[in-house]
């Protein structure tokens, strides 16, 4: 994979292989978000849906909107995810979203932001569709080529007036979460 680029949807298989499961686990990536269990969360970049499951498992009484700018990630999420509650799936750009200002709780964005052309951009409609105190939880791996450091992500983030409010995980495998507003 080179930098900047989008993931290819015929290596969609790679992104849930379960060995993947050993080394960044879902379960305890999610549980690092602190996820309200009735929140709206939004999933950008969910590709075929490897944090998906934990995400809804972790908001039951929520609703999980997943996000991705290939249709045929999607299609494989909805293959993965098509017997679970409380999720929808949406094809758009993290550049443009189609959604209304201050719908959500949470966005979520795992090993994606560094795949953006504009990640400004795509922070900027990050923070309209955020609620007022909303949260944005990134997560991040070094064994993504895409990989951004938590003092790149936070100079990114903050200037879009977000405030940090911690980092779970070690340096080279984090999530990092932000208030917004
Ligand atoms: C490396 S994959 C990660 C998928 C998933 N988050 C995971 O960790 O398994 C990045 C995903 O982001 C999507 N993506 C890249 N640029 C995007 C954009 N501008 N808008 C929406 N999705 C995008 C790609 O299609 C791909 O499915």
């Amino acid at each position: 994979m080179g930098r900047g680029k989008v993931f290819p949807a015929a290596r969609a298989r790679s992104l849930v292989n379960p060995l993947r499961r050993l080394v960044q686990s879902p379960t305890r990536t999610v549980a690092a978000m602190a996820l309200p269990a009735d929140g709206l969360v939004l999933e950008l970049g969910s590709g075929p849906g490897f944090f998906s499951s934990s995400i809804a498992e972790a908001v039951p009484a929520g609703h999980v909107v997943l996000v991705d700018l290939q249709t045929e990630m999607l299609d494989h999420a909805r293959r993965r995810l098509m017997h679970r509650p409380g999720i929808s799936l949406v094809g758009a750009d993290a550049m443009q979203l189609p959604f209304n200002a201050g719908q959500f709780d949470v966005a979520i964005v795992a090993t994606m932001l560094g795949e953006v052309p504009d990640r400004d951009t795509c922070l900027a409609e990050v923070r309209r569709v955020l609620r007022d105190r909303g949260v944005l939880a990134v997560a991040e791996t070094r064994r993504d080529s895409d990989f951004i450091s938590l003092a790149q992500l936070r100079a990114l983030v903050e200037a879009h007036g977000f405030q940090f409010a911690g980092r779970r995980g070690v340096a080279w495998q984090y999530v990092a979460r932000f208030r917004s507003g």
